[in-house]
C-alpha cells in the first residue's frame, strides 16, 4: 500500500525513521523507544518545536498568550470562530449543569442521552438524510464508518492524500487496499480494474478539501467513476463543512455531486469549533453501521457540553452566512499577501493554505521565527505529508479581523527575510523551491 499519513505515524507522525543497517540486530521495544526519543532530541536540538509549544492561555478563538507573548493562532482549525461563540459557550454550560461533566459510558450502555439524539437529527437534517451517527473524534468516525461498511473480500481505492485515519481504518478493515494517485479519476478507475474485486464490493475514499495542501477534490471526476461502475464512495467533509457549498455541506455539494456520494464523514473540531465526528447516509443498508461500527460501540460517547456545542454550532452553519463569507475573504487577502511575498500557498485561496519549506531545518527555523514574531502556524514534515514535502499550513478563520491579516503578514515577511525564504521569484535558490 503507498501511502504518507499511514506510514509509520509515530506519536504526532513526525519522529524521524531509526538509521540501522542492513546487518544491525532490530531492537527491541524499549530500546526503540528510546531511540526515537533521542533521535528527535538530537534532530532538534532540544529546541522550541511544533511538538512541544504550550499554549497558556486562549483569549478569543485567534488570540493566545505563548510563552508569555501575545500570539495570533492562524493555524487553529476554528474557521468559523465558533469555539468561543457565546451561544455555542452558553449551550454548553446548561448541559454542563443539567447533564454533568461526562457521559461516562458507550451510546450502548447508558451514553445515549437526548442530547446525542438531537445532535444526530441536526447533523442528518443539516445535510437532507435519513441518518447521522455521532462518534467521539473524527479518526473514530473514519475507523467506525470504514470498519462497519467493509471486510475481508471487499476492496477499497483511497486518494493517496487521505488522511491518517483512513489509511489506519483501511488497514484495520481487512479489506484489499490501494491508493490512487491524488485526485487522479483516471487511476482511480485504473485500479479498480486491477483490483480482481467486484465493484458493488468496492469501497471508495476522497476527500472534500485536503488538508496537507489545501487543495479541493475534483469529485465531479471520481463521482463519474464510482456512479458508472457502482462502487460505493464515501467522502470525508472534515475541513469543507461550513466552508463550502449552497448550505455549506462541503465540497460534495458544492460540485453539484452530493447524490452520487453513498457516506459523507466530518467532524466537530474544525468548523464547528468541539469535538466529535459523524457520518450521514440516505440507504437503509447502511443503518447497519450502528450495529458494527467498533469505535461507536466500544468507546464512552461524547460529554453533554461538547455535544450541546456541537449542536448549536451545526445551527449557526446551517442559518448564518457571515462568518464564512469572513473566513472565505480573510482566505483571499492572505493568499495574495503571502504570494506577493514568494511564498505562493500550494493551492488557490482557502480556509487552509500550506506553504511549501525547503527542508525540515529551514522550515523549523522559519516555524519559530513566526512564532516568537507573534504568529503561530503548524508546521508538517514526513509522513504526515505527501511526497516528503515539509509545509507551514496556515488557517485563516472568520474570527480574524483584516489588521490581524496584515500583522501577519508583516511578520511573514521579516520572517521570510531574516530566515532567507521566499522573496520576489529571481531572489535565488530559495525562490526556485516555490515554483508550482
Ligand atoms: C480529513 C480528516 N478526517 C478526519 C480527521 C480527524 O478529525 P478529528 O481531529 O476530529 O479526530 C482529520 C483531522 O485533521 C482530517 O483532516
Amino acid at each position: 500500500m503507498k501511502k504518507h499519513n499511514g506510514d509509520d505515524v509515530a506519536s504526532a507522525g513526525a519522529l524521524p525513521r531509526e538509521e540501522a543497517g542492513p546487518t544491525a540486530t532490530p531492537p527491541g521495544i524499549r530500546a526503540r523507544a528510546g531511540g526515537f526519543a533521542d533521535m528527535f532530541e538530537r534532530s532538534t536540538g532540544g529546541a522550541l518545536t511544533p511538538l512541544n509549544v504550550v499554549i497558556d492561555r486562549l483569549e478569543g478563538p485567534v488570540r493566545a498568550v505563548i510563552e508569555g507573548r501575545p500570539t495570533l493562532m492562524l493555524g487553529t482549525n476554528s474557521y468559523l470562530g465558533l469555539n468561543f461563540e457565546a451561544s455555542c459557550v452558553e449551550a454548553a454550560a446548561a448541559a454542563l449543569r443539567d447533564f454533568g461533566a461526562g457521559s461516562t459510558a458507550s451510546r450502548v450502555a447508558s451514553g445515549n442521552q437526548r442530547l446525542h439524539v438531537d445532535l444526530e437529527r441536526a447533523v442528518a437534517d443539516l445535510y437532507g438524510r435519513s441518518d447521522a451517527i455521532v462518534f467521539s473524534t473524527g479518526f473514530m468516525a473514519n475507523l467506525g464508518t470504514i470498519g462497519g461498511l467493509v471486510r475481508e473480500g471487499d476492496a477499497i481505492c483511497l486518494d493517496a492524500h487521505c488522511h491518517a485515519s483512513i489509511f489506519d481504518a483501511c488497514r484495520l478493515s481487512g479489506a484489499k487496499v490501494a491508493t490512487f494517485r491524488h485526485n487522479d479519476a483516471a487511476d482511480l478507475a485504473r485500479i479498480m480494474a486491477e483490483s480482481g474485486i467486484a465493484p458493488s464490493r468496492t469501497l471508495v475514499v476522497a476527500e472534500g478539501l485536503y488538508s496537507v495542501l489545501g487543495d479541493v477534490a475534483d469529485l465531479r471526476a471520481i463521482t463519474a467513476v464510482t456512479h458508472a461502475s457502482g462502487a460505493v464512495l464515501l467522502v470525508d467533509e472534515a475541513h469543507s463543512l461550513g466552508l463550502f457549498g449552497d448550505r455549506s455541506r462541503g465540497v460534495a455539494e458544492d460540485q453539484g455531486v452530493e447524490d452520487l456520494v453513498d457516506v459523507i464523514v466530518g467532524t466537530f473540531s474544525k468548523s464547528v469549533g468541539v469535538v466529535g465526528g459523524f457520518c450521514v447516509t440516505e440507504s437503509k443498508a447502511f443503518r447497519c453501521l450502528r450495529f458494527a461500527a467498533r469505535a461507536y460501540l466500544y468507546t464512552a460517547s461524547l460529554p453533554p457540553p461538547v455535544v450541546a456545542a456541537a449542536r448549536r454550532g451545526i445551527e449557526v452553519i446551517a442559518t448564518e452566512r457571515e462568518r464564512r463569507d469572513k473566513a472565505w475573504v480573510n482566505a483571499g487577502h492572505i493568499h495574495r499577501g503571502l504570494s506577493g511575498l514568494g511564498m505562493p500557498p500550494a493551492a488557490a485561496p482557502g480556509p487552509v493554505g500550506a506553504i511549501k519549506m525547503p527542508g525540515i531545518k529551514a522550515g523549523l527555523e522559519m516555524w519559530r521565527t513566526l512564532l516568537h514574531g507573534g504568529v503561530y502556524v503548524n508546521m508538517l514534515i514526513p509522513p504526515a505529508t505527501p511526497a516528503g514535502e515539509v509545509v507551514l499550513r496556515y488557517s485563516v478563520s472568520a474570527a480574524h479581523e483584516p489588521e490581524d491579516i496584515d500583522f501577519a503578514l508583516r511578520v511573514f515577511r521579516e520572517a521570510s527575510r531574516d530566515c532567507g525564504i521566499g522573496g520576489a521569484p529571481s531572489a535565488g535558490v530559495a525562490a526556485a523551491l516555490y515554483r508550482r
